[in-house]
């Protein structure tokens, strides 16, 4: 049985990786409209896995004794400037979730909840990808610039990631 704290905890993550799907979901739509089709695909396939990121949540939640609480879709952003704003925004976005995930691992620590210290144990290696991934996308788009044949060339990339499963782990 998982204690109130902990659970409460656990459903915020739930709707972070919520709001996650569904900011990633957004910036897809935006990215195909303009005409990004790989970094599209590459953005559908990453919000499909956030919403893995969820039910896996959800399930041991409930799975624990505790109730999952389904979120509320909040607003999301659908104009972006460019690439480059949408990767940066990643960034951040999943540097925020890192610093839940480590709140939600040093409240485990201090109840001595190692079975669900354990559960988390996947996620903080998630981060660790999420992050980096993120990081090196920045990086290349950074070195293209403003460089039209640089950008069809990332474009493909990602598409290919999508293909290979999404450039994460999972
Ligand atoms: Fe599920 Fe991108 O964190």
């Amino acid at each position: 049985m998982i204690s109130k704290k902990i659970t409460e905890l656990l459903n915020r993550q739930v709707s972070l990786e919520s709001e996650s799907s569904n900011v990633y979901l957004a910036m897809a739509s935006w990215c195909e409209v303009k005409g990004y089709g790989g970094i599209a695909a590459f953005l559908y396939h990453h919000s499909d896995e956030e919403r893995m990121h969820m039910l896996k949540l959800v399930h041991f939640i409930n799975d624990r004794g505790g109730h999952a609480l389904v979120p509320a879709i909040g607003k999301v952003k659908h104009e972006y400037k460019s690439a480059n704003e949408i990767f940066e925004s990643i960034y951040s976005h999943e540097k925020k979730v890192t610093g839940e995930i480590n709140n939600l691992v040093d409240q485990c620590l201090k109840e001595k909840d190692y079975t669900t210290h354990n559960f988390l144990q996947w996620y903080v290696s998630e981060q660790i990808e999420e992050e980096s991934l993120a990081r090196t996308l920045i990086d290349k788009l950074n070195m293209i610039g403003n460089d039209k044949s640089g950008m069809y060339l990332f474009d493909k990339e990602c598409q290919q990631m999508s293909m290979a499963g999404g450039g994460a782990k999972k």
